[in-house]
């Protein structure tokens, strides 16, 4: 790509041609303020806070979507472009409930970032009428508020580019367009697959993770970096921990995700602090205990079925006792080398998984082929 000279606020800088005047300005870290923009996203150009001065040019310009060309001189921060940013802003804030003492963003919003940076207070154009949407959406997971919702068209960007699902759109024109889902239904009823994609873009509470609702502002939860535990592509995540709970999960930038997650990773984190959930080893009690199965199963011949015929699971947890991790993985060890004398390595069969990591699968495949001495392995992947 052939390189240009410009200047920014008075630096020269060497510049690949075409790049935005804001992807050159960040790159060389000169501050232009953007809402609409989004660094993942193809530039939109909605919301004009970006704009600044590009001499011999008429009108301000949107620095997310100019191009940069040789020879531009531009001014990122004079006056002109600070009392036109200030407009967008009011003019976007005269159609805002202004509920930052209670609302959920407050501390991790982009437009009350703005607001105090340019001293918006929200009581400069009164006349008008405000929208009042109802709230929500009856899926579990997104809560839904278009009174928050500036119309930046981050969410629809992210819908289509990054999860290729067109869920989402902008109905309507002027002071009636709002967002809808699908044929302008409910998030729940649209095509709509629950990534989350276009909460994390989204810079206000317009889209909220409802299972989040009332658990913490953002300098209330301590951040902790992991790789989620579902799958074996490894996305990078943000736990958002309050009071040691996981109270919300966002996308980090690692190389498999840059940012983004799919449903499970964002929403399924509630079975961490389950109370139900198995933190300790089970071991059915014969085992332990000495003696045959069939002796320990009061309730039937030993096959599993209680008088009737039927499995007997309604009380099977019975049998189990818990144990530690030693004992449960020394049994299962002795277990396993009591097969291979008994009747060969051949009798056992390992089954792996695409959710566990490549080095699981590999030290399952050595315990297979290495300890067991049988080539009895398969991945639920070829099923
Ligand atoms: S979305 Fe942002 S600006 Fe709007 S009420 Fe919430 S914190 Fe305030
Ligand atoms: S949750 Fe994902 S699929 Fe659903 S509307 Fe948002 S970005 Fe689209
Ligand atoms: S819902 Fe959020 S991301 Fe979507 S247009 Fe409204 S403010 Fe922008
Ligand atoms: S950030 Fe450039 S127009 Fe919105």
């Amino acid at each position: 790509m052939p390189q240009v000279n410009i200047t920014i606020d008075g630096k020269k800088i060497k510049a690949e041609a075409f790049k935005t005047v804001y992807e050159v300005a960040t790159a060389n870290g000169i501050y232009i303020p953007a809402l609409c923009h989004h660094p993942a996203l193809p530039p939109e150009g909605a919301c004009r806070v970006c704009l600044v001065e590009i001499e011999r040019q008429r009108a301000l310009q949107p620095a997310c979507t100019f191009p940069v060309t040789e020879g531009l001189v531009i001014h990122t921060n004079s006056p002109k472009v600070r009392e036109a940013r200030k407009f967008a802003l009011e003019l976007i804030i005269s159609d805002h409930p202004l509920d930052c003492m209670t609302c959920e963003a407050t501390g991790d919003c982009r437009l009350q970032d703005l607001a105090y940076e340019y001293g918006v207070k929200g009581n400069e154009y009164t006349g008008g009428v405000q929208h009042t949407y109802p709230i929500d959406d009856p899926n579990p997971f997104i809560q839904v508020d278009r009174n928050k919702c500036i119309l930046c068209r981050r969410c629809v960007r992210a819908c289509n580019y990054i999860n290729g699902v067109e869920a989402i759109g902008i109905v309507y024109r002027g002071f009636k367009a709002r967002i809808a889902f699908g044929m302008d239904s409910t998030m729940q009823d649209s095509p709509c697959e629950f990534c989350g994609s276009c909460v994390e873009v989204c810079p206000t509470a317009a889209l909220w993770p409802k299972m989040s609702l009332g658990k913490g502002r953002a300098w209330q939860l301590k951040k902790i970096e992991t790789i989620c535990s579902y799958c074996g592509v490894g996305c990078r995540l943000n736990l958002h921990v309050r009071d040691n709970e996981i109270v919300k999960v966002t996308g980090a930038d690692g190389p498999a995700n840059h940012g983004f997650t799919c449903v499970k990773g964002r929403f399924g984190y509630d079975y961490v602090n389950h109370p139900e959930r198995l933190t300790r080893p089970l071991v059915r009690r014969y085992l332990l205990e000495g003696g045959s199965k069939a002796a320990t199963d009061h309730r039937g011949g030993g096959d599993g079925k209680n008088g009737d015929g039927l499995l007997a699971t309604g009380n099977a947890a019975a049998d189990f006792v818990e144990t530690d991790w030693d004992t449960a993985l020394n049994l299962v060890a002795h277990k396993f080398a009591e097969i291979k004398r008994n009747y060969g390595g051949d009798a056992f069969a390992a089954l792996c998984s695409a959710r566990c990591t490549n080095e699981e699968n590999f030290l399952m495949a050595k315990l297979t082929r290495q300890l067991m001495a049988t080539h009895n392995i398969d991945h639920c992947a070829r099923l």
